[in-house]
């Protein structure tokens, strides 16, 4: 695992004297010329520790800032005399690594080793933890209003036993959310099992769901245990619940109402005691409502239901899920890349992310494998420019068309105001639009909401709004 160092000295001596020393590390090494603002540009930029020499440091407050860097970095600071009272300052701001000038190299070398290994060691667990092997729902950690709210309600639910529906497009991690859930529920230390209720055949997921006894169909050699009973005592995640089938919809029901199973083929009871989470990127309060879903189901998983937003509407946590990714994947693939462009960073902030998170990552992995420097650029990041928002002003076809800017206003456009005239061309506007995507996927709301980038119900609710029916669609 390689380790960020940033490194500045306010003697050009002291860095003759250390660089060597520094040479002989494994790190990526990063040196600052020193400035009076030397402390200003260390905490800007990102690092797991910091190696400077005590004139890098500010006598004041400032100092606090070091403690409230997300990376929660490291920094050694050399000195040259002993100063009981600033150590003890330093020591409450966070920084506990003092190493003295005095040392021989050796020493010197040995001390930042072993700091290093720490760091190393700190590096993998935090890494460990951040990938999705055992999400907690403190890892959810976001700037968005809907995200903040969100979880705030999952936090107050995680300890009681009540279903929780997940909803979302998809890789907004609905799945994510539910590990997390389980792995903070006084559940944790049971089973965390998970299906997929849209992936298989009937009869199969019902046997998956429910288990069987030997001989139970042609083929069942063995007896074997569901789902909800490998669930006991944890939590069964049904992920994708909008695809089950109408007929199994039923036993669910009648499983969630009694707490009991029965294989298929057999005739005793088990009890399970299993909560339940399900997820589905289907509008499945419109399906209840139109029979394509069964109500009383609905009504029984949605106790509580979290809605998690596209990626498009907490678009201010991209920096933030970037710089962790870039970090996943330097470690992944090993591969020296520390960051990205202004412009890269603007393009993925102007980029509607249909696929949402699960997108991201990819883009992420996609260009750190492409680039050729430690910084991803635009080129790097290849993404579909069909997706790129707000690029209007900068299309040269655009800017050379002949026709006057005003020609798509209606007539004596000069006379309504910009408000009115705005809410008047929306509206055209949707109209135009909805109908272009119902017609070309004749009809189907599912495709037709994908193709759009939105989610389901919202496309329902814009066709109540506009009167359009899928019916007059179907070809
Ligand atoms: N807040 C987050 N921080 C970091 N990574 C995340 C976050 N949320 C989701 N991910 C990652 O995004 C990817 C997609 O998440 P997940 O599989 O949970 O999405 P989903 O909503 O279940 O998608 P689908 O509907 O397609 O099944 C996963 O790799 C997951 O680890
Ligand atoms: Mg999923």
């Amino acid at each position: 695992m390689l380790i960020k160092v940033i490194s500045a000295f306010s003697e050009p001596s002291l860095q003759s004297k250390l660089l060597p020393i520094f040479n002989s590390l494994d790190i990526h090494l990063i040196i600052l010329d020193y400035d009076g603002l030397i402390w200003e540009r260390l905490i800007r930029e990102s690092a797991d520790l910091y190696i400077v020499d005590r004139n890098c440091l500010p006598q004041d407050e400032r100092l606090e800032a070091f403690q409230q860097l997300p990376e929660q970095p490291d920094m050694i600071v050399f000195y040259d005399e002993d100063e009981p009272q600033l150590h003890g300052n330093l020591m409450g701001n966070g920084i506990d690594s003092f190493i003295d000038l005095h040392l021989s190299p050796e020493l010197i070398l040995e001390s930042l080793q072993s700091i290093i290994t720490k760091r190393e060691h700190f590096e993998s667990e935090r890494l460990a933890r951040m990938s999705i092997q055992e999400p907690r729902l403190s890892d959810f950690v976001s700037d968005s209003h809907s995200m903040k709210n969100l979880l705030a309600v999952a936090e107050r639910v995680v300890d009681s036993d009540v279903s929780i529906l997940l909803l979302g497009e998809t890789g907004v991690g609905k799945e994510r959310l539910a590990r997390a859930l389980h792995n903070d529920s006084q559940r944790s230390q049971g089973p965390f099992v998970a299906i997929n209720c849209g992936g298989l055949p009937e009869n199969l997921l019902e046997s998956e769901l429910f288990g069987h006894e030997r001989g139970a169909f042609t083929g069942a050699i063995r007896e074997r245990k569901g789902c909800f009973e490998l669930a006991h005592k944890g939590t069964i995640f049904l992920d994708e619940i909008g695809d089950m089938p109408l007929h199994l919809q039923v036993k669910l029901l009648r499983v969630l109402q009694e707490k009991k199973i029965k294989r298929l083929g057999g005739e005793q009871e088990l009890e399970v005691d299993a909560r339940v989470l399900a997820a589905t990127n289907h509008d499945l309060e419109a399906e209840a409502d139109n029979g394509e879903f069964r109500k009383d189901l609905y009504y029984r998983i949605s106790v509580i239901t979290l809605t998690l937003p596209s990626l498009r509407e907490r678009i201010e946590d991209v920096p933030e899920l970037v710089k962790n990714y870039i970090k996943i994947f330097r470690y992944r693939l090993n591969r020296p890349v520390y960051g990205l462009t202004n412009d890269a960073l603007d393009l993925l902030l102007n980029y509607s992310w249909p696929g949402n998170i699960r997108e991201l990552i990819n883009a992420i992995e996609r260009a750190m494998l492409l680039c050729v420097n430690e910084t991803i650029n635009t080129d790097d990041l290849a993404l579909k420019s069909d997706h790129v928002m707000n690029k209007i002003s900068e299309d040269p076809q655009i800017l050379s068309s002949t026709e006057p800017p005003n020609s798509d206003l209606p007539d004596q456009w000069e006379h309504i105001s910009y408000h009115e005239l705005k809410t008047q061309l929306l509206a055209d506007f949707d109209v135009r639009y909805f109908t272009s995507i119902l017609d070309s996927c004749r009809g189907r709301v599912g495709a037709a909401a994908k193709m759009a980038g939105i989610q389901e119900r919202s496309l329902f609710d814009k066709m109540r709004k506009l009167g359009l029916k899928k019916e007059d669609y179907r070809n």
